[in-house]
């Protein structure tokens, strides 16, 4: 497993690699598309690296993601010890930063995996409310989390040979900002892309309320992402917690320490037997 420092060495290569090559809404796609496979119930899916398997690549919902997985493979490369689906996720956390979004606490420590979930598991565009709390109420997340993360619409835009649908959701896609929400409420005459399940978030009475307040309140919106995005982030994985690492660190400090004790005493003993 990578240390804090490594971990802090690739996240300053994301940075960069993210700044220059303008690449922040599809990174941040790549993290959600890793993480928001997660079934509570099964604990199975989740952000474990799965993505870059292959046949989970090919789900219909991850077309163009390859291009964000290898942009990773080049920090991949510098940072081996760095599992994948901690730097899918750093990379998410980045992109929202770099961009001028909020700071999200981010913890490493997840297991890579190559077993992927069946398609079918991320959101489908095209449907409804009912859909959408199915989909994020599988992973463990409320109406709240829904509304808060669709703002990361405000970066990006959809490609019509990726997705079917075209277009931008704001007027600066390379900017993390609470654009998305005010531009849902000014309803379809703006020319920005507006999605079926885009449109359920100001139809929805509950999920209304809160695109409401995130128009009225960015920092609110800030807030409120950066606590939804690291749920989603660290969905199924157990950070290990600053008192558990300390523990670890102060066992490891007297176990050298008694060795440290106990080899004096074994070479003391022998410069006496020898000077008999
Ligand atoms: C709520 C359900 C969601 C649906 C149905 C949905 C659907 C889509 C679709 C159809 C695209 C266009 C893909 C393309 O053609 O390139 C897209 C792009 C994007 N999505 Fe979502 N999404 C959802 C939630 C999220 C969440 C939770 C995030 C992040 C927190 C997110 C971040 C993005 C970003 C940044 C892009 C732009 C990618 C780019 O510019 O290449 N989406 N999404």
């Amino acid at each position: 497993m990578a240390d804090g420092k490594e971990m802090e060495r690739a996240r300053r290569d994301l940075r960069a690699l993210i700044s220059s090559k303008n690449c922040a809404p599809i990174m941040l796609r790549l993290a959600w598309h890793d993480a928001g496979t997660y079934d509570a119930k099964t604990k199975t899916g989740g952000p474990n690296g799965s993505i870059r398997n292959q046949a989970e690549l090919n789900h219909a919902a991850n077309t163009g993601l390859k291009i964000a997985i290898d942009l990773c493979e080049e920090v991949k490369a510098k940072h081996p010890r760095v599992s994948y689906a901690d730097l899918y996720q750093l990379a998410g956390v980045v992109a929202v930063e770099v961009t001028g979004g909020p700071t999200i606490d981010f913890v490493g420590g997840r297991k890579d995996s190559m077993a992927s979930p069946e398609e079918g598991r991320l959101p489908d565009a095209k449907q409804g409310a009912s859909h959408l709390r199915n989909v994020f109420n599988r992973m463990g997340l409320s109406d709240q989390d829904i509304v808060a993360l669709s703002g990361g619409h405000t970066l990006g835009r959809a490609h019509a040979e990726r997705s079917g649908f075209q277009g931008p959701w704001t007027r600066d896609p390379l900017k993390f900002d609470n654009s998305y929400f005010l531009e849902l409420l000014r309803g379809d005459s703006t020319g920005l892309l507006k999605l079926p399940t885009d449109k359920v978030l100001v139809e929805d009475p509950q999920f209304r309320k809160f695109v409401t307040l995130y128009a009225e309140d960015e920092e609110a919106f800030f807030r409120d992402y950066a606590a939804s995005h690291k749920r989603l982030s660290e969905l199924g994985f157990s950070p290990p917690s600053s008192l558990r690492l300390a523990m670890k660190k102060t066992m490891i400090a007297a176990v050298v320490a008694v060795t440290v004790v106990f080899l004096s005493y074994l070479y003391e003993i022998n410069k006496t037997e020898l000077s008999k």
